[in-house]
């Protein structure tokens, strides 16, 4: 597949913290749900990301591996239009580290801000370590050797995003000029034939002339159609284009991932390590009794005392799953003591109820056959392999390594 077909590829890779929860889920996942069927889709379990940080703990990853993929494959995210896997199971994905490192100044990771902000949260942990430091470029690989065009990520992601463009860029300065770039370039132009080849020059010069973006875009569409030149050519004419050199590596875009509304039981971000979260595959009951106790806005001691949904956690629940007209219903009993707040809740229980059974009914046929999990990972690995390969064996061969 040529790096601009490729473009349309979308990524993303979570790091296995075990089973999820709703903010993942309205976070992250639905987004996930809603691109596998836009484009084609990569989504990956990011072992060795993190093992950079929790290098000690080995008995928990195969498990925690597998709890996530549980909670991916029962809200819908689907094995037949997304390649599922886990990183760990695709050495391309190192090998491609490894040889970006040759490249990377050590500035450039040092700079990129979780650099620092990890190492002052998670001070208990020595993270003075080479895999700690090299991380963003590890995910750059991540992102690269399937020449992804969007990554949805998190603000918190998008300097490694970032970081990842400014690798492509510099990989293809330095490997891109070919000897005879030029030469084997407008070689190519010619195999494409007499009619394509005019055109493709004019629409070149438009575009490095004038900067005519309608024509690149129309250029890219032409080589796009051709059906008789090699990948190889391909690239070089999508390189001399832009008038770059040879275009081996693509540049992501990051497809920022709305922050989720969702707040945890006590009105922070959902997050495990606040301890306010309701799991997807929690017990209902629990989830009933964990809604029921959740702290409303403390004006409101006795029933008569009037409050303020803007003051309550309660009412960002409202906002994510109620219609207009419970919304209203709330305000007005809110503002007027006309409700309790347990009457308040009683709707929010019954949607996340609603919104959890069928996810759950589909996580136990998982859970009961994790042979089947492991088996989706396993084919997920071999379609993302292909592509994998395909990158690194380009890689190689513009860095001057073998590829017998
Ligand atoms: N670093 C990401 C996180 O902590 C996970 C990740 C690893 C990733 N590789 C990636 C995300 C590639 C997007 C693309 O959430
Ligand atoms: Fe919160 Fe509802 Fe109680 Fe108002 S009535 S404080 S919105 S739970």
């Amino acid at each position: 597949m040529s790096t601009a077909d490729a473009q349309q590829r979308v990524l993303s890779g979570m790091r296995p913290t075990g089973r999820l929860h709703l903010g993942h889920y309205h976070g992250v996942l639905k987004n996930w749900i809603k691109l596998q069927h836009e484009y084609e889709c990569f989504f990956f379990v990011a072992d060795w990301h993190a093992l950079t940080t929790h290098y000690g703990d080995a008995t928990l990853f195969e498990e925690n591996v597998l709890e996530m993929v549980i909670d991916w494959l029962a809200v819908g995210v689907n094995p037949g239009s997304a390649a599922l896997f886990a990183q760990s199971r695709i050495p391309e994905h190192s090998e491609l580290h490894l040889l970006l490192s040759m490249i990377t100044p050590l500035g450039w990771l040092e700079r990129v801000p979780s650099y620092k902000d990890q190492q002052e949260k998670l001070k208990e942990k020595d993270l003075d370590t080479y895999g700690f430091l090299g991380y963003p470029l590890l995910q750059a690989a991540d992102i690269l050797i399937y020449r992804a065009g969007y990554v949805p990520v998190g603000a918190d992601q998008v300097a490694h995003v970032e970081l990842t463009r400014e690798v492509a860029r510099r990989f293809n300065h330095v490997y891109g000029r070919e000897p005879g770039f030029e030469e084997n370039a407008e070689a190519a132009v010619r195999k494409m034939g007499k009619k394509a080849a005019k055109l493709y020059t004019q629409l070149r010069t438009a575009y490095q002339e004038q900067g005519d973006h309608e024509a690149l875009e129309k250029a890219q569409a032409l080589l796009k159609e051709q059906q008789n030149i090699s990948i190889g050519d391909r690239e070089r004419l999508y390189g001399y284009l832009e008038g770059g050199g040879k275009m081996i590596l693509a540049e992501p875009q990051s497809l920022l991932t709305p922050a989720s509304k969702m707040p945890g039981l006590d009105g922070q971000k959902m997050s495990k390590s606040y301890d306010n979260t309701i799991s997807l595959r929690e017990d209902l009951e629990q989830v009933s009794s964990k809604i029921s106790t959740m702290p409303t806005d403390p004006a409101r001691v006795r029933l008569t005392d009037p409050g303020d949904p803007e003051k309550c956690p309660v009412w960002q629940l409202h906002q994510t799953y109620s219609d207009q007209e419970t919304q209203e219903w709330v305000v007005a009993g809110c503002k007027s003591a006309g409700i309790g707040c347990l009457e308040c809740k009683k709707p929010i229980i019954e949607a996340v109820v609603e919104e959890l059974e069928p996810i759950q009914k589909e996580a136990q046929q998982y859970e009961k056959d994790r042979d089947l999990v492991r088996s989706i990972l396993v084919e997920g690995s071999e379609r993302a392999r292909e592509s994998a390969k395909e990158t690194l064996a380009e890689v190689r061969t513009a860095m001057g390594l073998s590829n017998w």
